[in-house]
């Protein structure tokens, strides 16, 4: 029996359950293994570099040990991820002397950053593939095969793989993530997405639907849309006269069943729109949760880190959710440390969290990025243990924020999709409840399974995670 895995490395996503996804026993003659490192939209991708590879009689494995094709996909988002990249990489190198037909692939944002360079550096990597070049795989494998190095990293502008089926990978059954576009116009100065994922594209809102509607129907209950920056997503099909906006992408996704869930992400703070909010205000099922990366909340800062609003911009926005969705979760992306960032710059940072009251974050320190904005214009002039004290600062401001979230919800009912067992004991349930909390709860003698809603009273907490009681 084969299972497609893809392991999840992020330094955000540590913690994340790691539920194998079994297929039938199939005839692959050769296997591949997928280690996926970054953003749940390489995780997505990963999917689809598995639905290419399925197509071409390649099997999955969760044992890299039996695979004949290793791949990393890679990100580049902070230095550290890619070194953690390359520290894997010298492991397989180990295995490829050892094993002379194995093939290892990088694929992903490290692959298109790098481009040649990689094969040049890493002499034992037989194939870069960057994110728009998946099609082109199986001609790749062959190539490589061949004995030659091959590599693709041409960007596309249209490219969104709207028509192929993602293989779900490390799947609990219950959610998934669903890619709407690829790429982002943003250019933010401190970051390499635009240069590694290349131009903003929507992918065909009917391709959407019909991904959303085929999950539902095999059981799963909560998609996740995704995008660097899902406000900006805009579609019309050919011959319609009016476009599809983010806004009735939400609504025509949650009117697949009001028993599938809805989340989204991400948001930019300077284009969620009115309409996104009573959308969601609108319908029970899409998520009352929002991820709206501040970065920073020093508006000086804000401007050399382009990213068009100010901290008051920034402030009005949180109101706005508050009053379309008074219990709506809100989630942020911080750093600290961005060039020039003075201590009342970094008090201002401290200040909006406290205003926006955020229920999680995630937390960095600047790391410069080659060919960005910022590494052009800007030095990269603040200390390290400056950055690191500013940072501990922010992570223990959020520690606040979040514990001081949690006991709101005390003696609060929450309706949690069930999602699995709790990571400590088969005994409980885990799931979750509109705001992407985590709520645990034993499992009593109701007769319940993963994909259930159910009435949970919360009536205890830990710094991550709400206890609760099933309210008969
Ligand atoms: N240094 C530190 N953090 C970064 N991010 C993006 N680029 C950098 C960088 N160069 C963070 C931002 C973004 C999140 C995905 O990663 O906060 O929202
Ligand atoms: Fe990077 Fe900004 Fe685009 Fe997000 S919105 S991917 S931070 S450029």
């Amino acid at each position: 029996m084969l299972e497609l895995v893809s392991k999840v490395h992020d330094e955000t996503r540590q913690g994340e359950a790691f539920a194998p996804f079994t297929v039938d026993p199939n005839p692959y003659k050769r296997h591949f293994y997928i280690e996926s490192y970054g953003c749940q939209m390489n995780f997505s991708d990963s999917e689809i570099v598995a639905s290419i590879l399925n197509e071409e009689g390649f099997g999955a494995t969760r044992n890299f040990e039996e695979a004949d094709l290793i791949f990393l996909n890679t990100c580049s988002i902070r230095e550290k991820a890619e070194q953690t990249v390359r520290k894997r990489l010298t492991e397989f190198r180990k295995l490829k002397q050892a094993r002379p037909g194995l093939l290892v692939g990088v694929l992903g944002c490290m692959a298109e950053r790098l481009k040649s360079k990689f094969l040049e550096e890493e002499k034992l990597v037989d194939i870069v593939v960057g994110p728009d070049a998946y099609r082109t795989l199986p001609n790749l494998i062959t190539e490589a095969d061949g004995g030659q190095k091959a590599i693709n990293v041409l960007l596309s502008r249209e490219e969104t793989y709207a028509d192929i089926s993602p293989v779900r990978l490390n799947s609990n059954g219950i959610t998934a993530f669903v890619s709407i576009m690829r790429g982002c116009n943003n250019m933010c100065s401190f970051c390499v997405v635009p240069f590694t994922r290349g131009r903003e594209r929507s992918r065909d809102a009917q391709s959407i639907l019909n991904e959303c509607q085929d999950l539902f129907d095999r059981g799963y209950k909560e998609v996740t849309l995704l995008g660097q920056n899902v406000d900006s997503y805009y579609y019309i099909a050919e011959g319609a006269t009016q476009p599809v906006t983010f806004a009735n992408l939400l609504e025509r996704v949650a009117l697949i069943s009001p028993e599938l869930r809805v989340r989204f992400s991400t948001s930019h703070p300077k284009d969620i729109t009115d309409d996104v909010l009573a959308t969601m205000a609108k319908y029970e099922n899409i998520c009352r949760y929002i991820h709206l990366p501040l970065q920073s909340g020093s508006t000086r800062v804000l401007q050399l880190m382009n990213r068009s609003y100010s901290r008051e911009w920034y402030k009005a926005k949180v109101d706005r959710i508050r009053e379309y969705m008074p219990d709506c979760g809100i989630s942020s992306d911080i750093i600290a440390g961005f060039c020039t960032e003075t201590e009342a710059d970094h008090q201002d940072t401290l200040d909006v969290m406290r205003y926006a009251r955020y229920d999680m974050s995630y937390m960095f320190f600047y790391s410069e990025r080659p060919g960005t904005l910022a590494q052009r214009r800007y030095e990269d002039d603040i200390p390290e243990d400056v950055k690191k004290r500013r940072l501990q600062e922010i992570v223990e401001m959020q520690n606040k924020l979040s514990a001081e979230s949690n006991r709101q919800d005390l003696g609060k009912i929450f309706k949690v999709l069930i999602e699995g067992n709790s990571k400590r004991s088969e005994l409980d349930w885990m799931g979750r409840n509109s705001q992407n909390k985590v709520i645990v709860f034993a499992k009593e003698q109701y007769d319940l399974k993963p994909g259930d809603y159910v009435q949970v009273t919360v009536h205890d907490c830990t710094q991550a995670t709400l206890l609760g009681k099933i309210t008969s």
